[in-house]
């Protein structure tokens, strides 16, 4: 059985010199039991040609707009409809730049705008052009508009350079695909009717009135877990820390700065039937709050005293009345990530931890993906590949799901 079975997938090849890796993920992609329809670019035509990619996905491939043939036997509307995914491979700066702005000059960017299935993106270009502010705000429009991305690597590209911008290998590829059909929530319904309460971000805790302690939390984890809670159906409410993430589509979001206020705002909005506690909440707080900003002196740099905030998962957890009938919490760890979320668990009186790597060298923190271990009550482990963060938060919300639904 392969792990695609019956899946469709329409490929985009842009125009790039990894449009040839394109000819090995039909490849990879078939072996794995999808079946792949292809549309070239006119780019695309230059490195490889629309008979090479019919020969290997067995179906003819797709180049025009106005295509007679084409419009009579399937159509771009059709195009955009009839698969399971869209993958475009290499997406090029060109490419997301259409994506982004909405330009339909095209076949492949015409499909691009009419479809409503899971788009995944493997952009190829040359360094400077991945780099560019420009590429980097369409790819950021991309993503708030709920588009999963699979590379650039690094490594060596086709100019003899090296840096960011080289495609993810087929391999690669087919494993984002995986991942994005495989979390999907089933048309919005998995959660309907159901109340999900997230915190994100991080706190911040005044020092005095123009100063605070912080973390590195960038709410990108919780955010995502709002959202995709959203997209199945679930009531959601976010209550978020300060962070620069745009607020997600339908969700309530109740916006905090320090661990006490998080804390009434989760309690003003209970009852839920899950809550999720993503935020990395500020262990501590400074002491002895002045009113005015603390000025340099002849004593020297002032005593920070810290008192300890509540832990606002331990507290809802534990409540007796009142209390979701699932709560999940994280645990955001530099080292022995396991034996310590399992100590979390028992701890706090969650259901389940999401526990992470957070050192340095993963660029979790504040990063797009996540590599996470799932942990339940009964001492169950489940390790997930690395991830984008969207993806964990999809496949969460299907396992939450799962959880709450009674036989
Ligand atoms: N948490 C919370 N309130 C706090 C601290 C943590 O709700 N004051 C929640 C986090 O949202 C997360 C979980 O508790 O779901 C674990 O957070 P983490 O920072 O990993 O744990 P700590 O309680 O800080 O434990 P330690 O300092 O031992 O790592």
């Amino acid at each position: 059985m392969g792990t695609l079975d019956g899946k469709r997938v329409l490929l985009v090849i842009g125009g790039g010199i990894a449009a040839y890796k394109s000819l090995d993920l039909i490849r990879r992609l078939r072996e794995r039991g999808a079946s792949v329809r292809c549309v070239l670019t006119k780019g695309a035509q230059e490195f490889v040609t629309p008979l090479a990619a019919a020969s290997l996905s067995g179906q003819r491939a797709h180049t025009d707009l106005f295509d007679r043939a084409d419009e009579a036997d399937i159509g771009h509307i059709r195009l955009a409809r009839d698969a399971d995914a869209v993958v475009v491979a290499p997406a090029t700066a060109n490419t997301l730049a259409r994506m982004a702005g909405g330009h339909a000059p095209d076949l492949a960017s015409t499909v691009l705008l009419a479809t409503t299935l899971p788009i995944l993106i493997a952009p190829a270009m040359n360094v400077r052009m991945w780099l560019h502010p420009a590429t980097q705000r369409n790819l950021a429009l991309l993503k708030g508009d709920g588009i999963a991305v699979v590379g650039p690597n690094v490594g060596r590209m086709a100019e003899a350079e090296t840096g960011p911008g080289r495609m993810a290998e087929p391999d690669e590829i087919a494993d984002a695909v995986e991942a994005l059909l495989a979390g999907r929530p089933d048309g919005g319904t998995l959660l309907a009717g159901r109340h999900l309460l997230v915190t994100s971000g991080p706190t911040h805790e005044p020092i005095d009135p123009v100063r605070y302690l912080a973390n590195r939390s960038s709410g990108k984890q919780g955010h995502a877990i709002a959202a995709a809670a959203a997209a199945a159906g679930a009531r959601v409410t976010l209550v978020s820390g300060p962070v620069t993430l745009p607020d997600p589509l339908g969700v309530t979001v109740v916006r905090i700065e320090t661990a006490r206020e998080m804390l009434a705002a989760v309690e003003a909005a209970l009852p839920a039937d899950i809550a999720v506690f993503a935020a990395a909440v500020a262990d501590w707080r400074p002491a002895n709050l002045g009113d005015e900003k603390i000025k340099k002196g002849p004593d020297g740099p002032p005593p920070l005293g810290l008192v300890e905030n509540p832990d606002i998962l331990a507290t809802i957890a534990r409540r007796r009345e009142g209390r979701p009938p699932l709560v999940v919490g994280f645990a955001a760890e530099t080292t022995e990530v396991i034996a310590h979320a399992r100590a979390k668990i028992a701890r706090k009186g969650c259901d389940l931890i999401v526990a992470n790597d957070v050192s340095t060298a993963t660029g979790v923190m504040g990063g797009d993906r996540n590599s996470v271990h799932l942990i339940g009550r009964d001492g169950s482990l489940e390790t997930w590949p690395v991830l984008p963060k969207d993806e964990v938060a999809r496949r969460l919300v299907v396992r939450l799901a799962a959880l709450t639904t009674t036989p």
